[in-house]
């Protein structure tokens, strides 16, 4: 290590950064031996922005993606909705009519649709500095084939064969207890899931089974420990299997409309 990415390590690790040497390393490379950049960004790590919001670039199922202040960095535990999506529809030529409620940055949306040649897919959101990250996003991954609304998810109407969403679910009162990075860095709209955390899949449950396909489809990302939660709130769908992500917590559950006739078949 030369000596100004040792320094920057050491003051990363004095802010109280485990990764600091990596880091500064990233960062480093980042700003390409501009070193007014490289201490501007050292700058800014040590006051716990992450290294994605610094360097404006996210990894999301291999893809690689704007972010930045104002839009939810996409986490790898989010890429178990996508895996879970390949489950349910093995064939990747199926002309998929897909949702991504709170696209945010546009990452579930796009990597569906990147899995899905023939789907095309509209992403609501609410946040308009968000839905500009998501906009460019999908055009330079997905030109033409999505549709990324500054609007709330109550807007959307379908019918949609797949449903993506990622809502705000932690408890407002534990906002404060999450990592620097996250509570002063990342959008409260995201994170907030209200007093219980479960407020937006209250929403959620009213809106999806009048916009659902019959037989479709809605894959939700749920927070550690709510799994329990999830058996009583979505009475218009049938809940299957609550599919856990890499560190096998319970963090995807998939939801089923019944179809037009009433026939409530087997979930996949
Ligand atoms: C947890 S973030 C998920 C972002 C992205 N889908 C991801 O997984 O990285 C939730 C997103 O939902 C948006 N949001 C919250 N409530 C909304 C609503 N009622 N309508 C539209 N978007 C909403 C927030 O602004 C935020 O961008």
């Amino acid at each position: 290590m030369n000596d100004a990415l040792l320094a920057a390590a050491k003051l990363l690790a004095a802010a109280g950064i485990d990764s600091a040497r990596l880091d500064a390393r990233l960062l480093f490379q980042n700003t390409l031996g501009d070193s007014a950049a490289f201490d501007a960004a050292i700058a800014r790590r040590a006051g716990r922005e992450s290294v994605a919001a610094i360097t404006g670039h996210k990894e999301f199922w291999s893809m690689d993606f704007e972010v930045g202040p104002g839009v939810l960095i996409p986490r790898p535990d989010t890429e178990t909705l996508i895996e879970q999506a390949l489950v349910l529809y093995p064939d990747r030529n199926a002309p998929l009519r897909i949702a991504d409620l709170g696209t945010g940055s546009g990452a579930i949306l796009l990597a569906a649709l990147t899995e899905f040649p023939n789907a095309t897919g509209i992403g609501f959101e609410s946040s308009p500095q968000a839905h500009g990250y998501a906009a460019r996003n999908a055009a330079r991954h997905v030109a033409g084939r999505a549709d990324i609304r500054l609007a709330d998810w109550d807007a959307a109407t379908g019918p949609f064969d797949l449903v993506f969403s990622n809502p705000p679910y932690i408890p407002a009162a534990e906002i404060d207890a999450l990592q620097p990075e996250v509570r002063n860095h990342e959008p409260h709209a995201a994170l907030d899931g209200g007093a219980d955390g479960l407020e937006a899949y209250r929403s959620l449950a009213r809106l999806l089974p009048s916009i659902l396909a019959p037989g479709g489809h809605a894959l939700l990302e749920i927070g550690a420990g709510q799994a329990p939660a999830m058996e009583l709130l979505f009475p218009g769908l049938e809940l299957g299997r609550i599919a856990p992500d890499l560190a096998g917590i319970p963090r995807c559950i998939v939801l089923k409309a019944r179809n037009s006739l009433g026939n409530q078949g087997a979930i996949r």
